[in-house]
This record gives structure tokens, C-alpha cells and sequence, in this order.
């Protein structure tokens, strides 16, 4: 082996010492990732038994970067380890419930929430209370089990639901905010804008949500 060759060899080991607990961490938050998924999989397949149509549009999920896990830990002034990771980020594993119907959220979650494997830790309820920018979405970090060779892990997961329209407008709200170097007035027009358009989103969340209320009465 030349000289190299061992060096590269000795980098590859620090690496894997280094990364293999961060790695191993991470498989867990995508383990409880697929818990949740699949959770939400199974009732939107069985909604569609009981209910006319799928109450789910698609679902979207994350982990969050090394680099936002370090600065929100960085930002809330707590330790950096692993475990000051486990015990304080709850967003670390995300899924994004993206449903047809207002009302849908709320069924989903109260279905979810009623399994006896999970454990509500923190609901935020931006529907009822819109965030001042007009952030509209229900909250939820929960705890699921995941279960390992070892045995059984505990592992936190952000649950977003939002109907297509809280979607739509959260989507371009986010592109617009970080746009750079806008002047005040810019700064100004986007937030009424966005208020704006926000209470759009509410008007035709109800009035789809109206429509449906409609027809079902009319079928039954
Ligand atoms: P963080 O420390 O940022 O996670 O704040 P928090 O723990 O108080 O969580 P919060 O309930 O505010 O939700 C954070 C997540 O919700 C963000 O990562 C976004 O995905 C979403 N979110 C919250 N507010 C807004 C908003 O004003 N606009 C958009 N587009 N998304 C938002
Ligand atoms: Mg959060």
C-alpha cells in the first residue's frame, strides 16, 4: 500500500466513525418516516371504501439536512450531539398531508392520533389560528415506535396537513420570502399580498368543502 492508499484508507475510517452513529440516527428518522406514510396509506385506502374518493392528494416527506439541523440547534442555543438532537429537534423527520377537503384533516388526524402506537407531543392548529403571514396548515409531532434487531425506538415525526390550496399558496409564499434584496416597499406589497391571498385560500377551502357538504346530502 502506498502512501496514498493509507492515507485515504485512515480518512475512510475517521469518516466512518464519524458518520456511521449520525447515519444510523438518520435510518431511524426514515424508519419512522415509512411508519407514518404507510399509516396514512392505509386510510386513505380505507376512506375510499366508506367515503366517496380518496381523501388524500399526495404525500410528501423529508428528512431535514445536517446543515438546518446544526443551525436550529445553533439558533436555540442547545448542544451539539446526537442526543441533544433527539431530545430537542422534533422536526427532523417531516411528512406533508396534502388532502382534498378541509374536513379530511381533521378526520385524518383524529384517526391517526387514535392508534394506540402513537403519541401526541405538540398540535398546532394554523386553520383555526393563521400564522400573521397567513401560514395556514394543521401541526403534529408525534411519536411513533420503530422496531429495530435491538428492540423498540421511540422516534418524534412532524406531521403537516394542509388542504391543496394551503398548499399551493404555503409553495409560493415560501419562493417569494426568500427572494433577495427587496426594498421596503417590495417588503411592504408581500406581506399584504400574501394576507390577502391567504384569506382567498379560505374562501374557496370552505366553499369546496360547501359544495361536497352539498352533494353528500343530496346522495343520502
Ligand atoms: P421552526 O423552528 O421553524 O420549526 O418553528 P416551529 O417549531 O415553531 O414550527 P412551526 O409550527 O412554525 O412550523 C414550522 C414549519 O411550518 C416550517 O418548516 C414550514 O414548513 C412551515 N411554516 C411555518 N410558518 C410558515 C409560513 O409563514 N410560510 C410557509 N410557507 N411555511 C411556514
Ligand atoms: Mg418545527
Amino acid at each position: 500500500m502506498d502512501v496514498r492508499d493509507a492515507a485515504l484508507e485512515k480518512f475512510l475510517s475517521v469518516i466512518k466513525t464519524q458518520m456511521g452513529p449520525v447515519e444510523e440516527m438518520m435510518t431511524y428518522y426514515r424508519c419512522a418516516i415509512m411508519e407514518i406514510e404507510t399509516k396514512f396509506k392505509v386510510l386513505n385506502e380505507q376512506f375510499s371504501l366508506t367515503y366517496d374518493g380518496n381523501p388524500i392528494e399526495s404525500i410528501k416527506t423529508r428528512i431535514k439536512s445536517y446543515d438546518s439541523i446544526l443551525r436550529k440547534l445553533q439558533r436555540k442555543g442547545i448542544p451539539f450531539s446526537l442526543e441533544s438532537i433527539y431530545e430537542n429537534i422534533f422536526d427532523v423527520a417531516g411528512i406533508r398531508v396534502v388532502c382534498s377537503f378541509e374536513k379530511d384533516i381533521y378526520l385524518l388526524a383524529d384517526y391517526l392520533l387514535a392508534q394506540d402506537d402513537i403519541t401526541l407531543i405538540e398540535r398546532k392548529d394554523y386553520i383555526k389560528n393563521p400564522k400573521p403571514s397567513g401560514y395556514r396548515s394543521l401541526h403534529l409531532i408525534v411519536e411513533v415506535p420503530i422496531f429495530l434487531s435491538t428492540g423498540k425506538k421511540l422516534m418524534k415525526v412532524e406531521v403537516q396537513l394542509r388542504t391543496i390550496a394551503m398548499d399551493f399558496w404555503a409553495s409560493l409564499e415560501h419562493k417569494l420570502r426568500y427572494k433577495k434584496n427587496l426594498s421596503e416597499k417590495q417588503l411592504e406589497l408581500l406581506k399584504k399580498e400574501m394576507q390577502a391571498t391567504s384569506e382567498m385560500t379560505v374562501e374557496l377551502d370552505h366553499r369546496m368543502q360547501h359544495v361536497r357538504d352539498e352533494m353528500r346530502e343530496e346522495q343520502e
